[in-house]
């Protein structure tokens, strides 16, 4: 079998660029081992698909070279995303601002890419295993579970490391390595923390609870809902800051962001000196939070009025809410997380086509790539813009 193009992965990045090859006139195939395309499309978003964000920009993008994305970004934006997917009659909401989802489902997503990928011609085999990738003077050859098949051109789009029961693996980074591009070490990023001993027990007694927050490690801080769970912390903040995490590190969490808990103290003490301390955080948290932070505190008599609290007790209860230390045990890892860190090199693939540039006949694409976003649908932005960059210019 002879094609233009074969695009190893029918995830999001490569049923995009099947689609673009193929309304070039391309003649692709699109290979994939699992037995469904767009599974991670399917599971995400909790099944309705956070398919992109509006405030898109380079800034939401981790990698070890920050100037990679911007070219693809540039050329295909969130709005062209919007286009397509209502062309197809997709219904979408805006959840939290910028972020848009299905209004329905996320099988909506991959009815529009595989209805494109039809319309432009590409064909899609799945169950299909790539076992070998080699270099045949200007063209390729892969050899698979349905045979030897020759390429003008060979896209990698299999994607990240995680949820291996979805399909994933570390193929694209075997196959980098093979033509010796260099493959950055990865790691689980939007991810939840695992606790350990007495924070475990503790988060998992308020399990089901979120409550808004501030969290920061390092120079990265996110204001978004945490959540506690039967083993840690999960929600958007702790996803969020899980990318930036390196094990051993503390994490700070300010859990009234919106508030100087040390200046409010002492303006209570002095406004209402007999309030107890119970009843100012009565006010503002959740009252089982409210009384779990009583009980994990307990250096304190409960009917003590604010008037006998000294500066320093008043410090350091402002301390505790305004810049809570937590040192996670680890992540739930592969298992959940939502993306990977880490990756291909990119300083070796061309920004403008994806192509490796000692060997134009080989690309790669989407999360494959040293290349990661924040929470919020720019993941699949950048799946979508270099499926995009690379099957135009296949
Ligand atoms: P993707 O993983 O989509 O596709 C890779 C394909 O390659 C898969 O079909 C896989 O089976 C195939 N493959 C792997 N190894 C192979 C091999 N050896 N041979 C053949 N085929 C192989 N992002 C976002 O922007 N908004 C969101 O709402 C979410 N939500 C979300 C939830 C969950 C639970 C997860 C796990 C992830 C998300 N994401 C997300 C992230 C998003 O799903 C992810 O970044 C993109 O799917 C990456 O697209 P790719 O096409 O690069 O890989």
């Amino acid at each position: 079998m002879i094609y233009d193009v074969v695009i190893i992965g029918a995830g999001a990045a490569g049923l995009m660029c099947a689609a673009q090859a193929g309304y070039a006139g391309k003649r692709v195939l699109v290979l994939d081992h699992a037995n469904k395309a767009g599974k991670k499309i399917l599971m995400s978003g909790g099944g309705r698909c956070n398919f992109t964000n509006l405030g898109t920009t380079p800034q939401h993008f981790y990698s070890s070279n920050p100037y990679f994305c911007i070219s693809a970004l540039k050329r295909y934006r969130p709005e062209h995303f919007v286009e397509l997917v209502e062309r197809h009659g997709v219904e979408h909401v805006e959840k939290t601002p910028g972020q848009l989802f299905c209004a329905t489902s996320a099988k909506e997503i991959v009815r529009t890419l595989l209805t494109e990928c039809e319309w432009a011609g590409a064909e899609i085999r799945l169950s299909t295993q790539v076992t070998r990738v080699e270099q045949q003077g200007s063209a390729m050859r892969l050899t698979t579970s349905i045979g030897k098949i020759d390429a003008g051109v060979v896209v990698v789009a299999s994607g990240g490391l995680s949820i291996p029961s979805m399909g994933a693996t570390g193929f694209g980074y075997d196959i980098a390595r093979q033509f010796g591009l260099e493959v950055f070490d990865t790691r689980p990023g939007l991810v939840p923390f695992t606790l350990s001993d007495t924070w475990k027990a503790r988060a998992a007694e308020l399990s089901g609870l979120s409550v808004p927050v501030a969290v920061s490690s390092g120079s990265r801080r996110f204001v978004d809902p945490m959540l506690f769970t039967h083993r840690g912390l999960s929600g958007p903040a702790m996803l969020q800051i899980s990318s930036v995490w390196q094990p051993g590190e503390s994490i700070s969490i300010d859990l009234l962001p919106t508030e100087n808990v040390a200046e409010s103290l002492r303006e209570a003490r002095q406004g209402t000196p007999k309030r107890q301390l119970s009843t100012w955080l009565g006010e503002r948290f959740p009252k089982r939070f409210a009384q779990a932070l009583l009980e994990w505190y307990p250096d304190h008599d409960l009917a003590r009025p604010l008037a006998q609290y000294a500066n320093a007790a008043l410090e350091e209860w402002a301390e505790r809410i305004n810049a809570w230390q937590l040192k996670p045990a680890g992540t739930e890892g592969w298992r959940t997380a939502e993306v990977t860190m880490g990756g291909v090199n990119t300083d070796a693939i061309s920004s403008k086509t994806f192509e490796v540039k000692e060997l134009p006949q080989l690309r790669f694409i989407g999360e494959v790539l040293d290349v990661t976003g924040e929470l919020g649908g720019y993941n699949f932005q950048w799946a979508w813009a270099s499926g995009v960059a690379c099957g135009q210019s296949c």
